[in-house]
């Protein structure tokens, strides 16, 4: 792919010292016990692990799919029937991610998690889709377990494919679930991302260690605008995060790329797993697609938060 790379560090880089890599030595479980450790999205007691899946003290079961994934979201908590992005939305995302053009952004994220974190750590990828970037987060992890959580079953079937098909299955674990009522004990992780996905920051401050890292993927301010001025008549750039309640910014990097995609296959996958999607007109899509050659902006910021130490230092929602 021909691409014109620029990547800017826009404020403090991480600082990649192994001094101030957080020790999990904390950690109640060994760190050498592979088996997830899940909480019952039911009562909340501890999941044990049995031969068909899971069950809890109080005889809450729930199966493991053949992938080697667990369902984890009571039906009553799904919202619709197919909770999440839908699987046309999965599949082209997969494919999209398959081409390798946001693999500037999944090496950030994965150095950003060693430079942070030892190899025994415990991590979450909240909204996984289909584990591109929960892969490279366990491949930093050799002694460590990430958790890929989703409310797609579409997605969260592919990672777990995935995951199996590269022999993982020791280090990720799986489940569908919600962001907004994550199945893990509190204090359980010491990072968890979000990558593009919705989340509760209260619900991440209950499942973070107390000296943990919350790390976000945003769109950055040119994201896709090739594709927006498509659409729109006055684009907009996008507008930097809010800072999520309860936590202090520490880091924040930007990463742009301008790619050339050159494929009709790869510019029809980017149109369909945008979120803006489906406000471009048949006939545009058609038109950028045949068009060939599309230059387009990928532009991201990675930040990095921790929970805040005291009032004065904590974000405060927008009201
Ligand atoms: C834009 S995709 C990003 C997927 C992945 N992080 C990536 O960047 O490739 C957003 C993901 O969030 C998931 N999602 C939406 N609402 C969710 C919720 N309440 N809990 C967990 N996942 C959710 C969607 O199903 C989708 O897979
Ligand atoms: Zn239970």
């Amino acid at each position: 792919m021909n691409s014109e790379a620029q990547k800017n560090r826009q404020i403090t880089p991480l600082s990649g010292q192994n001094s101030n890599k957080m020790s999990t030595h904390t950690q109640e479980a060994c760190p050498q016990d592979k088996s997830p450790q899940y909480r019952c999205p039911l009562c909340k007691t501890p999941l044990t692990a049995n031969q068909q899946g899971f069950s809890c003290a109080n005889r809450h079961q729930f199966d493991r799919a053949k992938e080697g994934y667990v369902n984890l979201l009571p039906v009553q908590n799904k919202g619709s029937k197919i909770p999440g992005d839908s699987p046309e939305m999965v599949i082209s995302r997969r494919d999209f991610l398959a081409t390798d053009a946001y693999g500037f952004l999944q090496q950030a994220v994965a150095y950003t998690l060693k430079s942070l974190l030892d190899k025994t750590a415990t991590v979450i990828d909240a909204g996984c889709g289909e584990g591109y970037y929960t892969n490279a987060l366990a491949e930093q992890l050799s002694e460590g377990q990430v958790y890929g959580v989703d409310i797609a079953k579409a997605a969260v079937r592919y990672a777990a494919k995935r995951s199996k098909a590269i022999n993982a299955t020791k280090a990720q674990h799986f489940c569908v679930a919600s962001n907004i009522n994550l199945p893990f004990a509190d204090n359980f992780a010491d990072l968890i991302c979000k990558i593009f996905a919705p989340v509760e920051p209260t619900e991440i401050a209950r499942v973070l260690k107390s000296n943990g890292v919350f790390m976000t993927v945003v769109p950055g301010p040119k994201h896709l605008f090739e594709l927006k001025q498509v659409i729109y008549e006055f684009p907009k750039e996008h507008q930097p995060e809010v800072c999520p309640a309860g936590f202090e910014l520490v880091d924040t990097q930007s990463l742009t790329q301008t790619q050339v995609l050159s494929k009709t296959a790869d510019i029809a996958n980017l149109c369909q797993m945008t979120p803006f999607s489906w406000k471009i007109a048949a006939q545009k899509k058609q038109q950028l697609i045949e068009a060939g050659d599309l230059s387009i902006t990928f532009d991201f910021v990675v930040n990095v938060y921790r929970l805040a130490q005291d009032e004065q230092t904590s974000c405060k929602l927008k009201d």
